[in-house]
């Protein structure tokens, strides 16, 4: 995985952001375990709390493609911002990397690149076995 190339792909889908309300415009480029690089950017909403970040548009598209499974992830805000994926795209990208390893990476401000692990954006997840673990108790029929 080379991060700058993947970071450029996500600056190229940063042009098809749709955020006429913030006007801060964002993309995403995922890239999964077969190479395809799934790109996403931001959707906004007259009704605000119906947007969607880059991040989980990526994801959305990937999962619509049959990929689920995913090496990285890169987010580009607009320049000179770092910008690291917020808490629900944290959770969203947890669902497909139980084991926090997808790589992330971003921009600082000063143009470098900086990369993490999930697992270190997002320690204790919530996750699946979560609620399997729960006794039955804890969710009673109805
Ligand atoms: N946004 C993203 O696309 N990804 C993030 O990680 C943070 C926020 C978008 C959502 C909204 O369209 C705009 O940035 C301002 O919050």
């Amino acid at each position: 995985m080379d991060p700058a190339a993947l970071l450029d792909a996500a600056e190229a889908a940063r042009d098809h952001a749709y955020a006429p309300y913030s006007r801060f415009r964002v993309g995403a480029a995922l890239l999964c375990d077969d190479g395809t690089i799934q790109p996403g950017c931001n959707l906004e909403n007259a009704s605000y709390g119906a947007t969607i970040c880059a991040e989980r548009v990526a994801v959305g598209a990937a999962i619509a493609a049959g990929r689920r499974r995913f090496r990285a992830i890169a987010i580009a805000g607009p320049a000179g911002i770092a910008l690291s994926p917020c808490g629900i795209c944290r959770q969203v990208l947890s669902e497909f990397s139980p084991d926090g390893a997808l790589r992330v990476v971003m921009r600082t401000a000063d143009g470098s690149v900086r990369e993490t692990r999930l697992a270190a954006l997002l320690p204790d997840a919530f996750g699946p076995a979560d609620l399997a673990s729960a006794p039955a108790s804890a969710h009673p029929p109805g």
